[in-house]
């Protein structure tokens, strides 16, 4: 009753780009700013933001994945970049079906940890949000479902008995470890850093049946112990799932504490790699539809909250490779203007989805995705922190500087004097600080303007001369008392204050040579000593105002003494050299490419971080420091006139090491199933079992999807037997196998034939028919078998909430048929065989994503420990039977010690996202698999294989499962490993470090 039409068409186009805002008469016309605070535990909220202990901050949240990272010692690595970044906490969806083989079986050791990964998570200081789902989403396979799940026939995602059960089965246990984590601890003496807990995710179906479901699930949280404030996540800002007493017409309420939406804004990246700039950054707040200082929430009692904001996009089989483009489209002054945007309009909870994304390994992934998750996210899935990671930085830098920034609300306009330009004008209620975002009008304007913002300001009323180049937007900070000192404003951005042992030290930014002033105020004029650049000052002795006037070129430095205040140290530096400032804890660093920890131990300094290169050290501390260490090993320093240390000596950069030659392949040709005599007696029969399936079949067929025998994830065979007769003409397949599936198709041994679905972008195509001429022989009489290989590249997601997870995979079915004429379909019985042990399989050290069911898999060819002796000596590049063979090879790695590396494996021709040979890889590393090339496809040829994984000190195996149809020229290209990333530093380091 409540949903209008206009919410369906916003549902339909998900889960792209944003939908349409609530409009003003949705919305009430200001926020509620008097709304009653609600407090769980340490954790509160108002209109305006959370508080933690009563203190208001902004949740300022990158999201990772850690099914995605199969190494859990680099979860911490991720988190330290991520808190290094300024980041204040970390969103982790969890993947049911990762954690579940099988119904009532749940796996939480190893790669699935969670209870490390929270623990880890607190330990670096970050709070968490977690997004159990039941449904993810997330470009899973089936969003997050368990394989089993796709044979239930009850509607998942309602209150169907059934369903709920199987969820309760998840949460139940994922509930159990979660609340052990949680800030309010849970009552046994257990805590952690969980501050906020989402039920579902973008749940846009509306009916009882699903308010029932999420009353159940909020029911199931709160009874399983969690006690922190719950939320779900908006499919863009229609209103679903808001807090009940939300006072907004049209929405749709439901057991929420908070309401919160997602948005993937400011263009694409187009199918050729390059970018569309799209609209002008949402006002999705407080300058929203609702008029100039009103506000637009569909729930205005509670903050503004994105539960997830674009940071980059997924890639699609078939692209021609679009992360990099996507880093650069979400990339510089993106995070500027979006993101400084949302915060402007009071959205003070935001989490960047993702800031890792990591890689879809194994057959982790939906249809819609290849193997690497990069997603272009500010932290490749190499762990890089990409140029847009330091945006991120100096953004946060800011919110930790000005606390008062969180729960601001809007101040009024001030006189801009150029029409190109727009000023969101913000203050805080408690302290009059202010802040003011300026950007172009609209934002994704692209004009070089200078032009003045006059502004009534808690110091008095000033004109500040600003400079805008290109699309960009800039926070501005006036009226507030910063250490010591008291800030005017300046036309500078804020990047950190710190109130160090000999003087208080603020660093401010601009881009570079472009013009800035900053204006601090004093009782009496103040001595200025300026140690390096072109800063020139004056002082009215009127106001007590001092102001600097310079251009932000390379770091300058000023010092200033007397005046009434601590003495202050300004650094005012171009946006690139401010960015290689570092903030951890009570010390600023300057110089390495990541500061990872600074703690202080008997009065000695702590650091810890990575090198790219020989690089300089100096830093500032609040406590004097008698001795530095930097990763264990002294620094010598000497006292600078900034009042800094510096190192004697740069610190040392990463050496650089060789990688080994792939060589010395033993291949075995595999696919016997094919054969005529292959022994199948311990193969399941297909029968008439449950169908629970959507995808419509022929009457009168068993039941052949690979799910109903238990089998989810990878290649399924089967085996049809027939009597050979003039009718066995030709055979019709109809199949499901996900984004670029595919089948084979053998009689007796002999190749008939391969179809392969085409990729749809952004719509993979997930199922297909294919017909094949049968060979002569199919019409001998006798026994004739037909063999028939699925390769299930992933089950689709249920965005809609209409089970299109349970769309069939494997056969549908087959007609062995005449060419033409009414004839009749030859009988066929049926066999199937899929994973080793299907879903009670044995290696429960990998999981769920591991295997398939090739026969070289289910014989354990994959693994390190498998002997190849008795396979023959082959070569890349040489002609290959139709079907499926193996290479195999082994090679040692020496990654210098105290380096982070990352090394990847590439094939052939890196520079195109596609090669005219038509043939697929299973990559397996020392029995994991790390992706699926596809060179005919593509896009991605070069894959990142994580430390520990990978060992990079000793012996390491592969084995490439290449299928082809065997055609000339279908042949292995070239492969090689690649460094990708070499750094010294990394976690181990920190860990030994810290041990000392
Ligand atoms: C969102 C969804 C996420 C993910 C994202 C795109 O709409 O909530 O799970 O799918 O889109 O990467």
């Amino acid at each position: 009753m409540r949903r209008a039409l206009l919410f369906a068409a916003a549902v339909a186009a998900a889960p792209l780009l944003s939908s349409a805002p609530v409009t003003a008469q949705e919305a009430r016309s200001t926020a509620d700013f008097t709304a009653p605070a609600q407090t769980f535990g340490r954790v509160s909220f108002d209109a305006r933001s959370l508080m933690i202990d009563g203190k208001r901050l902004v949740i300022w949240s990158s999201e990772m994945h850690p099914f995605r990272l199969p190494s859990p010692e680099l979860w911490r690595d991720i988190l330290q970049k991520m808190k290094a970044s300024g980041f204040n906490t970390v969103a982790f969806y969890f993947d049911w079906g990762y954690h579940s083989p099988k119904q009532g079986v749940y796996d939480f050791t190893g790669i699935r940890d969670l209870d490390r990964l929270l623990r880890m998570s607190a330990e670096e200081g970050l709070y968490v949000i977690v997004r159990p789902g039941p449904y993810a989403n997330a470009e899973l396979t089936r969003g997050g479902f368990p394989g089993w799940l796709v044979n239930q026939r009850a509607p998942s995602r309602t209150d169907s008995p059934e369903y709920l059960a199987a969820a309760d089965e998840w949460l139940t246990q994922v509930n159990a470890i979660i609340a052990r984590h949680q800030i309010n601890g849970d009552g046994r003496g257990n805590q952690g850093s969980v501050i906020l807990y989402q039920i579902e995710n973008e749940l846009a179906a509306t009916t009882p049946a699903h308010r029932r479901y999420m009353d159940h699930l909020y029911a199931k949280a709160r009874a399983d112990g969690i006690n922190v404030p719950i939320f779900h996540n908006d499919q863009g800002r229609n209103g679903y799932w808001t807090p009940e007493d939300s006072p907004v017409d049209k929405v749709v309420p439901g057991p929420v504490d908070l309401y919160a939406f997602d948005g993937y804004p400011g263009g694409t990246c187009t199918v050729q790699g390059r970018t569309t700039r799209g609209a002008a950054a949402p006002d999705w707040g407080f300058y929203g539809p609702g008029g100039a200082k009103g506000g637009a929430s569909a729930s205005p009692a509670t903050p503004g909250f994105m539960a997830e904001i674009g940071g980059g996009w997924f890639d699609y089989w078939g692209s021609n490779g679009g992360y990099e483009c996507n880093a650069v489209q979400r990339g510089e002054r993106f995070q500027r203007v979006f993101y400084g945007v949302n915060l402007a309009n009071g959205i003070s909870l935001q989490s960047i989805y993702v800031g890792f994304g990591g890689t879809s390994w194994g057959w982790l992934a939906a249809p819609v995705v290849f193997t690497s998750y990069d997603y272009g996210a500010a932290i490749s899935e190499t762990r890089e922190l990409r140029p847009k990671a330091e945006e991120m930085k100096q953004l946060a830098g800011l919110i930790a500087s000005v606390p008062d920034l969180a729960g601001m609300v809007p101040a009024g306009v001030p006189a801009i004097s150029s029409p190109n330009i727009q000023v969101y004008h913000n203050r805080s209620p408690e302290t009059d600080a202010r802040f003011l975002l300026v950007t172009h009008k609209p934002s994704n304007g692209q004009t070089n303007d200078q032009f003045t913002v006059t502004a009534d300001l808690p110091d008095g009323r000033y004109v500040m001369p600003m400079t805008l180049n290109g699309f960009d937007a800039k926070w501005l900070v006036a009226g507030v008392d910063l250490a010591g000192q008291r800030l005017v404003y300046s036309t500078s951005e804020l990047q950190a204050v710190l109130p160090a042992s000999r003087h208080d030290v603020l660093l401010m930014y601009g881009r570079a040579g472009e013009p800035g002033e900053t204006v601090l105020r004093f009782a009496a004029q103040p001595d200025i000593t300026v140690l390096e650049g072109d800063v020139r000052s004056t002082f009215d002795a009127a106001s007590g105002d001092l102001k600097l006037d310079y251009e932000h070129v390379g770091l300058s430095r000023v010092r200033i003494s007397g005046g009434g205040r601590p003495d202050l140290l300004l650094l005012i530096g171009e946006e690139k050299e401010a960015a290689r400032f570092w903030r951890q804890g009570d010390v600023l660093v300057r110089g390495p490419a990541l500061l990872r920890h600074a703690g202080t131990e008997r009065g000695r300094l702590l650091l810890t971080g990575d090198t790219r290169e020989s690089t300089p050290l100096e830093l500032w501390s609040a406590a004097p420091a008698s001795s530095v260490r930097w990763n264990g090993a002294v620094v010598a320093t000497r006292a600078t006139a900034s009042g800094s240390l510096e190192a004697l000596t740069p610190l040392a950069g990463p050496a650089a090491f060789a990688l080994p030659v792939l060589s010395d392949w033993r291949v075995a040709p595999e696919s016997p199933e094919a054969r005529l005599e292959f022994d199948d007696h311990d193969w399941q029969t297909i029968d008439n079992r449950a169908y629970a399936s959507n995808t419509l079949r022929p009457d009168g067929q068993p039941n052949m999807l690979m799910d109903a025998y238990g089998f989810h994830e990878g290649d399924v065979w089967y085996r049809g037997r027939f009597e050979g007769g003039p009718e066995a003409e030709t055979i019709n397949l109809f199949y499901g196998a996900g984004g670029a599936g595919m089948a084979q198709v053998f009689l007796d041994g002999v190749f008939v034939g391969q179809h392969e679905l085409p990729s749809g972008i952004p719509r993979p195509i997930t199922t297909g028919v294919a017909a094949f001429d049968l060979p002569e022989a199919a019409r001998t009489p006798g026994p004739h078998v037909v063999s028939v290989m699925v390769r299930n590249n992933g089950h689709n997601w249920n965005l809609d909430a209409n089970d299109f997870h349970k769309e069939a995979r494997g056969l549908v079915s087959v007609s062995v048929a005449p060419r033409v004429g009414p004839g009749f379909a030859v009988p066929i019985s049926w066999k199937i065989q899929g994973r080793a042990g299907g879903e009670d399989f044995a290696d429960t050290l990998r999981g769920v994503p591991n295997n398939g069911g090739l026969f070289g898999e289910r014989h354990g060819w994959h693994l390190p420990e498998f002997k190849d002796g008795d396979w023959r000596p082959g070569m890349v590049g040489e002609p290959l039977q139709p079907g499926v063979t193996w290479y195999r090879t082994r090679f040692d790695l020496d990654v210098p010690a105290g380096q982070d590396a990352s090394i990847g494996l590439a094939f052939g021709d890196t520079d195109t996202p596609r090669s005219d040979r038509a043939y697929r890889v299973l990559i397996f590393v020392n029995g994991w698999h790390m992706g699926q090339f596809i060179a005919n496809v593509g896009p991605q040829r070069v894959f990142s294989l994580p430390e520990h994984i990978l060992n990079h000190r000793g012996r390491n195996s592969i084995a490439l499962v290449v299928s082809t149809d065997g055609a000339p020229g279908n042949v292995l290209e070239d492969v090689r490993l690649v460094t990708l990333r070499n750094v010294r530093g990394g976690v181990d380091v920190t860990t030994r470090a810290q041990a000392q």
